[in-house]
């Protein structure tokens, strides 16, 4: 069954992006195809990080009702497919919620996974795609802002009984952070990764790729592996066959989307 996850948070830049492109990303790695898309309209990030040029047919278009979701897939060059939103404030006139979950439901005839990255906050673009999600990531770091803004999306979620589990990025294992201990206290919901702070991270952002194809070997790299794994429900893939995911990905260029397609 193809399983729709919003990645959500609370508190803005606490790694939403990072983490839905990197779990895209694994998952596609493991064989599942698997579809990213930016619901954050108003700021998005998804194709900025992954080095995508001008894009003609966006997220945007889709709402406003001028193009169906299939030609606003796209294809970076790694194998993870995207649908973008604009980056013109234009764009953003005429658009109507109501054309979302339509969307979604097609998008869905062409996938195993659909991670949309969403808006941070509690606001209307924030919660757009709640209600298209069978599983809600909230993404947070371990001090109390993120949590507490947190919390309040889990409140949300669980009213629209959702399931949600929560990740925890960028933990340094700090005396400055908070435990994993207080942490469960505050929130009462699995924790279902642990994303360490990485340097690969933004090293894997000025290659405008994930850090699964450029520092496979990073810790980052391993712990988002780890939770495509878990979700996917696959025993964790064989050192030798990662090494040649390494080789293949170093033939192509990066910084750019290799082609564009429409699905039939
Ligand atoms: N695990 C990590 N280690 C190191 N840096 C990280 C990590 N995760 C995220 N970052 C840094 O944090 C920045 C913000 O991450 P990201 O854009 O994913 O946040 P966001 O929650 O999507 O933000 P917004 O709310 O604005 O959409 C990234 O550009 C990256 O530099
Ligand atoms: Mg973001």
């Amino acid at each position: 069954m193809v399983k729709t996850i919003v990645i959500s948070s609370g508190k803005g830049g606490v790694g939403k992006t990072v983490t839905a492109i990197n779990l895209a990303s694994a998952l596609n790695s493991l064989g599942k195809e698997t579809i990213l898309v930016d619901s954050n309209l108003t700021t998005p990030n998804v194709a900025v990080n992954l080095g995508a040029p001008v894009i003609p047919i966006t997220l945007n278009h889709v709402l406003q009702g001028r193009k169906p979701i299939q030609e606003a897939i796209y294809q970076h060059y790694s194998g993870t497919k995207i649908v973008p939103s604009s980056l013109a404030l234009k764009d953003l006139r005429g658009i109507s919620a109501l054309r979302f979950r339509p969307a979604i439901d097609e998008l869905k005839k062409h996938a195993d996974y659909i991670i949309i990255d969403s808006a941070a906050g509690l606001g209307h673009e924030a919660l757009l795609p709640f209600s298209v999600a069978d599983e809600l990531f909230i993404v947070t770091n371990p001090e109390t802002a993120a949590i507490t803004d947190a919390l309040k999306t889990i409140k949300v979620a669980e009213k629209m009984n959702k399931q949600v589990s929560v990740i925890i990025n960028r933990i340094r294992k700090d005396k400055k952070e908070l435990s994993d201990k207080e942490i469960k206290a505050i929130i009462e919901k699995p924790i279902l990764a642990r994303i360490p702070e990485d340097t690969a991270i933004r090293e894997s952002l000025m290659l405008r790729d994930s850090v699964i194809h450029t520092h496979p070997r990073s810790s980052s790299a391993k712990a988002y592996r780890r939770l495509a794994e878990k979700i996917a429900g696959i025993k964790p893939e064989p050192k030798e066959e990662r090494k040649e995911n390494k080789t293949n990905r170093q033939k192509t260029s990066p910084g750019f989307f290799r082609w564009m397609f429409k699905e039939d």
